[in-house]
């Protein structure tokens, strides 16, 4: 993969899920990055060999890098963008855009980092918005660089928005659908095409700044509405006996619609949809369009939540005093990432109610820890059942699809099983024993 032709002098600010995997893989292209954070308790555990987050396969990319001499890390964008004789061709701003309380996305950092490279350039820079931001944001960043800009030294604004989705993000990057980047010059294009030449077999669209903005937002809406809709018509299926795995699969069949994102279950989350579908319609509005449509798919995934929560209380009735147990937190399998996943509302509505909840998750627990208080944080599957009135499998995680359920049913008070992401098998799990919900399956 690497290609020692290939090397240009990278800087990536922000080390996060997005940063840290794409300044690794960048490395691993054959560039020579320096990531970058504020956040020294980062930086000091990533300059011992330590991940700050858990992704499959992230620890040996970072370890082989770095042994390679293609990979560092610094505290200060200083440090990043002129490292040991290297000048930082090329800027990268992978830092946080979160959601603020009416639903924009709030750009500070943004603006931060965009004042602190302007101070610290020294020759032609092509600056790149990594993060997820709404159309536009590019002429505050030009308009902010500019303003601090004192030297006049020349610039460019660019857009690359990531498209990886965490637990399998390193293949993604570096086994990419689609490689998108707005220019706004032949020479930060060029810039661009260098720091991607080794992945030059997969597609690339050039496109203008906005336009490129505007891919990574028009896309995680789209795929948020194939999931809320999805999740409407589970519920159609509940109401009628039909099965939405088979209409999913019907309608999959169809080359226009395709399988992908066709899962019912209780809803999305995680640190991507839920913001960005949010920014978007925030900026429609904005912009004097109010996209509707994308009001009813938030609309449609808060319902999903109290799906589950709604079974639970038709199965237990009075949750006071009754034991829940939670069979996954994280947003999805294979990270352990907690931001904006459904469990926390869930655990919230039914201690509210009385219930007690033990939930167990193969490594969200740390996080989960962080934002959910008063629950038991159970070692391991098995004690996480124990004694539950009721089991909710919230996360479809593997370990918990091999499950020995005849040491399950031992372990619980009642036998109810409500499966929020469709798991199990409806008939072998009744065989079992278990009174068995799943979303939108008879
Ligand atoms: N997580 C995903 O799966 C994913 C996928 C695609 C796009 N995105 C987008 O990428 C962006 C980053 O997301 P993330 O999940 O990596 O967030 P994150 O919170 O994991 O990482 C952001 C990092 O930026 C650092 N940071 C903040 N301000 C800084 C500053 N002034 N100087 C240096 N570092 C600073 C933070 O300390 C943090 O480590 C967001 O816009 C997000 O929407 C995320």
């Amino acid at each position: 993969m690497s290609d020692k032709k290939n090397k240009t002098n990278l800087c990536m600010i922000g080390t996060g899920y997005v940063g840290l995997v794409s300044g690794a893989c960048l490395a691993e292209m054959g560039n020579r990055v320096v990531c970058v954070d504020n956040n020294i308790e980062k930086i000091k555990m990533l300059n011992k060999g330590k991940m700050p987050i858990y992704e499959e396969g992230l620890e040996e990319l970072v370890k082989r890098n770095v042994k390679a001499g293609r990979l560092f890390f610094a505290s200060s964008i200083k440090e990043g963008m002129f490292h040991k004789g290297h000048r930082a061709e090329a800027v990268f701003i992978a830092v946080g855009t979160p959601p603020r309380e009416d639903g924009s996305a709030d750009l500070s950092a943004i603006e931060k980092v965009s004042q602190e490279i302007a101070e610290n350039m020294t020759d032609y820079t092509v600056i790149v918005e990594k993060s997820t931001v709404p159309v536009e944001t590019c002429l505050w960043i030009e308009k902010t660089v500019s303003r601090f800009n004192k030297r006049k030294i020349p610039f460019d604004v660019c857009s690359n928005p990531e498209f990886l989705r965490e637990g399998v993000a390193i293949e993604d990057f570096l086994k990419p659908d689609r490689i998108v980047i707005g220019v706004p010059s032949k020479k930060a294009e060029f810039v661009l095409r260098k720091v991607y030449s080794s992945l030059s077999k997969y597609p690339m669209l050039v496109t203008d700044v906005k336009s490129s903005e505007l891919i990574k937002h028009a896309s995680n809406s789209f795929l948020s509405t194939k999931i809320s809709f999805i999740n409407a018509v589970a519920n159609i299926c509940e109401k009628t006996g039909a099965n939405v795995e088979d209409v999913a699969k019907g309608m999959g069949l169809d080359k226009r619609i395709g399988p992908a994102f066709l899962k019912a279950g209780i809803g999305f989350g995680g640190f991507c949809f839920p913001k960005d579908l949010e920014a978007f319609y925030w900026l429609s509005k904005q912009k004097g369009y109010d996209f509707e449509l994308l009001k009813n798919v938030k609309e449609i995934n808060e319902g999903q939540k109290k799906w589950m929560t709604a079974k639970v209380e038709e199965e237990l009735w009075n949750l006071e005093g009754k034991t829940v147990a939670f069979l996954g937190l994280a947003f999805k399998p294979l990270t352990d990432d907690m931001r904006f996943a459904p469990s926390i509302d869930i655990a919230e509505t039914l201690k509210s109610k009385g219930a007690k909840i033990r939930a167990y998750d193969p490594v969200s627990m740390e996080n989960a820890k962080k934002v959910i208080k008063g629950i038991y944080f159970a070692k391991d599957a098995y004690d996480c059942v124990k004694g539950a009135d009721c089991v909710c499998l919230i996360t479809e995680w593997n370990q918990f699809a091999q499950l020995d359920f005849s040491k399950v049913l031992k372990l619980v008070k009642h036998p109810i099983l409500i499966d929020g992401r469709n798991l199990y098998n409806p008939s072998k799990m009744r065989e079992m024993g278990f009174t068995y919900k799943s979303v939108g399956r008879p």
